[in-house]
């Protein structure tokens, strides 16, 4: 039976990722388990920088943006040396069970704890929203709004220069973001991996939106496409509209998170308590069609994300 369970996050931080800590922490000790945080994600683990806590340790957190027990990236976490080094922490330490907050990476490093005969749970949390067996990730929402409070502050600007505004958005390589936020901010185009857009479009659409005297256009661009400050220079070129690039970058990361994240967080770090207090192990939780669930670590990591068709259909309605 599991007493002791750490949590850790990893990867790049999320807004309510305190939120799904706190509750992680809430419901472990209500059903009676010592609780345990580990810093600096896999590398705490690896180094042993794992601490029990209390109640109080949560207190004050749920509205608090990025973790705080910090972050990291560990790519050589995948080294047999170096997860048997976390390995002999989690049996020096006694702990029966690791939760992990994070993306697909983090998934990765959960799986292979597991293999290793570790006890894992994973629950997502990125502003990404690239985790297949998730209809969203912790931070997706606040990271979302986020981005439209940026862009309604470029209309202004951009509106008042008569100018097109690049704007290039996270998500490394899904477009969640850039699509979502489109929607919201009546973008005039989006380019995106599974939204391309030839640069003769591009350019014809623009030219139009400046012949129509339009105060402004808006591109949302997808990160890791295109260099956007050589677009800009490009578009401009093209078209005649003056262009601007803003890469928004990880301030979209930041700030205290929506309501509808620490809900989210709320509920799928109780799930994750739920699993470990019926000795269920080697599961990541989500949400499908409003129900939280649960899947196989190994199978969620193989599920296909979905690239949300008829949003794609939406925009090119809309645009
Ligand atoms: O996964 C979250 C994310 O912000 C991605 O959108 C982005 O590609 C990446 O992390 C940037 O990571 P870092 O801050 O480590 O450079």
């Amino acid at each position: 039976m599991v007493k002791r369970i750490a949590v850790l996050t990893s990867g790049g931080d999320a807004p309510g990722m305190n939120a799904a800590i706190r509750v992680c922490i809430r419901a472990g000790l209500y059903y009676g388990k010592e609780m345990y945080v580990v810093y600096d994600g896999f590398k705490g683990l690896v180094e042993g920088d794992i601490h029990q806590v209390t109640k109080d340790f949560t207190s004050d957190i749920i509205n608090r943006g990025g973790t705080i027990i910090r972050t990291s990236r560990l790519p050589e976490f995948k080294q047999p040396e170096v997860l048997a080094k976390a390995v002999q922490q989690i049996h020096d330490y006694e702990i029966d069970a690791v939760i992990g907050i994070g993306g697909d990476g983090t998934y990765h490093g959960l799986l292979s704890l597991a293999k290793a005969g570790v006890n894992v749970i994973g629950i997502p949390g990125t502003i990404d929203n690239d985790v297949a067996s998730t209809d969203e990730t912790i931070g997706f929402s606040t990271a979302l709004n986020t981005i439209c409070d940026c862009v309604d502050k470029i209309k202004d600007t951009s509106s008042s220069h008569q100018r097109c505004s690049i704007i290039e958005v996270m998500g490394r390589y899904c477009g969640d973001l850039a699509i979502f936020s489109s929607i919201a901010e009546a973008a005039e185009m989006t380019v995106t991996y599974d939204h391309p857009v030839s640069d003769d479009l591009l350019f014809r659409k623009l030219r139009k939106i400046k012949s129509q005297k339009k105060s402004h256009a808006i591109v949302i661009v997808s990160e890791n496409l295109l260099d956007v400050n050589e677009f800009a220079k490009k578009i401009q070129a093209e078209t005649g509209f003056e262009t601007k690039a803003e890469v928004l970058g990880r301030l979209q990361r930041g700030g205290s998170p929506s309501a509808a994240d620490r809900i989210l967080a709320s509920r799928l770090g109780s799930h994750a308590i739920e699993l470990l207090n019926k000795d269920v192990f080697n599961r990541v939780v989500g949400i499908k069609d409003n129900k939280i669930v649960d899947f196989d670590i190994e199978e969620a990591l193989a599920m296909p994300r979905d690239i949300h068709k008829p949003l794609l259909k939406l925009i090119d309605m809309l645009q």
